[in-house]
């Protein structure tokens, strides 16, 4: 039986339903339709499956992530402003156990200071942030790379 690694949930959470109406200065005036777009081609050209989620609920994130094991093998979470203070998103993601990469279209190390601190820490293979819709393409390459997939 061949066994497929190569699932990679994409959880956004509050306030991405809405990205377009979001200040374009710092979010690019993007839809999550047309992030989700370009997520998915990246995606494939790296042979990975994408699977997407997002609510504005912290309850439903959470359980989202408790489904995630049976549904993923890697996450790529950005969880808005839960960021930076849900610890029991943190805990959700903790118990999964799969490989994440935290990513952030903005550069929160250079916005307001309460946006430095995520729950994440500790938790994730990387953080990347600042870098736009790119930001999760390298995200993707790096779980690429941790699942061995396409090899
Ligand atoms: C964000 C950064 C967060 O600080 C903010 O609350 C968001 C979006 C980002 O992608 O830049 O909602 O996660």
């Amino acid at each position: 039986m061949t066994v497929f690694r190569n699932r990679v949930a994409v959880l956004h959470g509050v306030n991405f339903d809405v990205l377009e109406r979001r200040d374009a200065a710092i979010y690019g005036g993007i839809s999550l339709t047309e992030l989700e777009h370009r997520i998915s081609d990246w995606a494939h050209e790296l042979k990975l499956e994408p699977i997407f989620f997002q609510t504005n609920s912290e309850g439903e994130f959470c359980e989202y992530l408790h489904r995630s094991i049976d549904l993923a093998d890697a996450a790529i979470v950005n969880a808005g402003a839960w960021t930076h203070y849900s610890r029991a998103i943190a805990d959700a993601l903790e118990l999964t156990g799969l490989p994440a990469v935290e990513v952030h279209l903005s550069d929160v190390e250079a916005r307001d200071d309460w946006r430095r601190l995520s729950v994440f820490d500790g938790l994730v293979l990387a953080k990347v942030s600042g870098k736009g819709p790119d930001g999760y393409r390298e995200a993707l390459g790096l779980l690429a790379r941790e699942l061995g997939a396409g090899s």
